[in-house]
């Protein structure tokens, strides 16, 4: 597997640029959000999204101002909902450190996600991206939908696979879907091209969350973010979904009861991911990952050969081998 240094090779300076005007676009005369935006700052995530954008951008046409603007808009937005979804989920761990919520408790957090959105839809409108603004209006509100949509099943435990691909899609490959089409959007190309690289995008996106889903059952996953949570918010993953499909009543209704009441349980918990890794729900969730993996290569194989088609290719395999 590439690294993601390797990947970003092609766009290095880009991404280079990226940085700085992404930094100054979260700027603020409020102290205290001065602090907390140079603590976002120094803790940056993987960058995969920027990343996103500037290889579609690149794959269709010539990087240029807009891309700039689609890549720091995203990455706000995106910086924005993680800061919004420890609160969500209850969760003191972000990029190997403190959450905000953790550390400035919870009121701060929602103020600070308000703020970064508010800056990422100022970045657009300054810059007359009214098409930009559509693509990632849209996936922001489905990114909220997905997320209260978890909530409600959550709620009821009563979630099937259509159910928990609908979540993903929305809450995570919503997003990654809006970096591919403003991209490509970015360089002018046809309707018909941004809309096949948002296809492409969902079809990576939804692997990446069940990537992401995978990492909450592995004892010491290197994500920075805690293991076993998502049972602990009686979120119902692919690998559990898998196990409740393939036990008797008396077990389901063991493994329910256990999520349902027993959640902070450390032992009872344990034993849920146990059940889950020997039930082959773990395999269950790769194979479906590599099937969108594999779809996503299929509509970039559609494209002409070139060192960015190339970089693209290895950031869908990083997507679903990375270790964090
Ligand atoms: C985390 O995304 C949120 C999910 C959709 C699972 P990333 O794993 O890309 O987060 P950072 O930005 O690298 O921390
Ligand atoms: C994904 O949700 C993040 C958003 C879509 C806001 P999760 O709750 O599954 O993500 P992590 O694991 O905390 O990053
Ligand atoms: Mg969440
Ligand atoms: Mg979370």
């Amino acid at each position: 597997m590439s690294t993601l240094d390797e990947i970003k090779k092609p766009v290095a300076d880009h991404l280079g640029i990226f940085e700085k005007k992404f930094r100054s676009s979260m700027k603020s005369s409020v102290p205290l959000l001065d602090i907390i935006t140079r603590y976002i700052i120094k803790r940056k995530g993987k960058q995969m999204r920027p990343l996103f954008v500037f290889l579609s951008a690149g794959l269709n046409g010539n990087i240029n101002d807009s891309t700039y603007v689609a890549a720091s808009l995203i990455e706000l937005l995106h910086t924005a909902t993680l800061v919004h979804d420890d609160v969500v989920d209850d969760s003191n761990e972000r990029r190997g450190f403190f959450s905000i919520n953790a550390l400035w408790k919870n009121k701060v957090a929602v103020l600070v996600g308000d703020f970064l959105l508010s800056k990422g839809l100022l970045l657009a409108l300054d810059n007359n991206e009214f098409q930009l603004l559509k693509i990632v209006s849209n996936a922001t509100r489905e990114m909220s939908e997905g997320e209260l949509l978890q909530i409600e099943k959550a709620r009821k435990l009563d979630i099937d696979e259509s159910i928990y691909f609908e979540i993903i899609r929305k809450k995570t490959a919503s997003l990654i879907a809006s970096c591919c089409a403003s991209g490509a959007a970015s360089v002018g190309s046809p309707e018909a091209s941004v809309d096949r690289m948002r296809q492409f995008g969902e079809k990576v996106g939804i692997a990446f969350q069940i990537k992401d889903d995978l990492f909450d059952y592995e004892q010491s996953n290197k994500t920075g973010k805690p293991h076993g949570i998502d049972i602990k918010e009686q979120k119902m993953t692919l690998p559990l979904i898998y196990l409740l499909n393939n036990l008797g009543r008396s077990e389901k209704r063991k493994i329910v009861n256990i999520i349902k009441n027993h959640n902070t349980n450390p032992d009872k918990v344990k034993y849920v991911i146990n059940q889950v890794n020997q039930s082959g729900g773990i395999d269950y969730a790769r194979n479906k990952m590599a099937t969108y993996r594999n779809e996503a290569l299929d509509i970039l194989n559609e494209f002409p050969d070139s060192e960015t088609k190339s970089a693209l290719i290895q950031l869908v395999d990083f997507t679903i081998e990375r270790k964090k």
